[in-house]
């Protein structure tokens, strides 16, 4: 299969991915990296590993359903089986999401339903929870909402800080992500209305 993955920053989650492609623990071809920012760091990864990229920058369009509306052109042109959005910072329209259902992974670095939205780990950590962690998810049209693939929980220290938890959780993303795009590649995710259950092998359908 191929895939796409959506970035909007720094992009260590596509780092974590192009390196699992390297060592052969994602086997899909990671054949595009998509973004609506032309500043974003995860592009120069992406050009470093040789990975083609695609810009599709906001200011050229007037709304979100136009954007939305190219890349789904452009990632069905490019054969694009499916996405995996890695700090991609843009909700992505309702009409993409149909173009892709079920085939779009979303990463969120916080126990899902808690501490939804951009600032999860700083939400959980000034909240005062005990534990967070992180969470990969089928991506659907409500915010860190759509079925739970993975989770995984990290405890918050007495004396912890902000600053010592975020590369706890970082790390953990990196290790939980390129399981899942696993899992995920060898169709061994059954999906039953928000559960996901995950298969010893592929289904008969799948199975080579
Ligand atoms: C990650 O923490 C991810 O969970 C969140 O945005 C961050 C992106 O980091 N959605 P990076 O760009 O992969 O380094």
């Amino acid at each position: 299969m191929k895939f796409a993955v959506f970035i909007s920053g720094n992009g260590t989650n596509l780092q974590a991915i192009i390196d699992a492609c390297k060592r052969g623990h994602i086997k899909s071809r990671l054949a595009l990296v998509v973004s609506t920012n032309t500043t974003a760091f995860g592009l120069k990864r992406a050009q470093k590993a040789g990975i083609t990229t695609f810009v599709f920058e906001s200011k050229n369009y007037t709304n979100p359903q136009s954007i939305d509306r190219d890349m789904a052109i452009q990632l069905k042109k490019e054969k694009i089986d499916f996405i995996v959005l890695a700090g991609y910072m843009r909700m992505l329209t309702r009409y993409f999401i149909k173009q892709y259902h079920r085939k779009i992974l979303n990463i969120h670095p916080a126990l899902l339903p808690s501490f939804k939205g951009t600032h999860g780990i700083k939400d959980a950590f000034t909240y005062g929870a005990k534990v967070t962690g992180v969470t990969v998810h089928f991506a659907d049209d409500k915010m860190d909402h759509g079925p739970i693939i993975l989770q995984e929980p990290l405890k918050i220290y007495e004396h912890d800080t902000l600053a010592a938890l975020e590369p706890r959780i970082h790390k953990l993303e990196h290790k939980l992500y390129p399981k899942a795009i696993s899992l995920f590649e060898q169709h061994r995710l059954k999906i039953k209305g928000r559960r996901v259950t995950i298969l010893d092998a592929p289904p008969a359908a799948h199975a080579k």
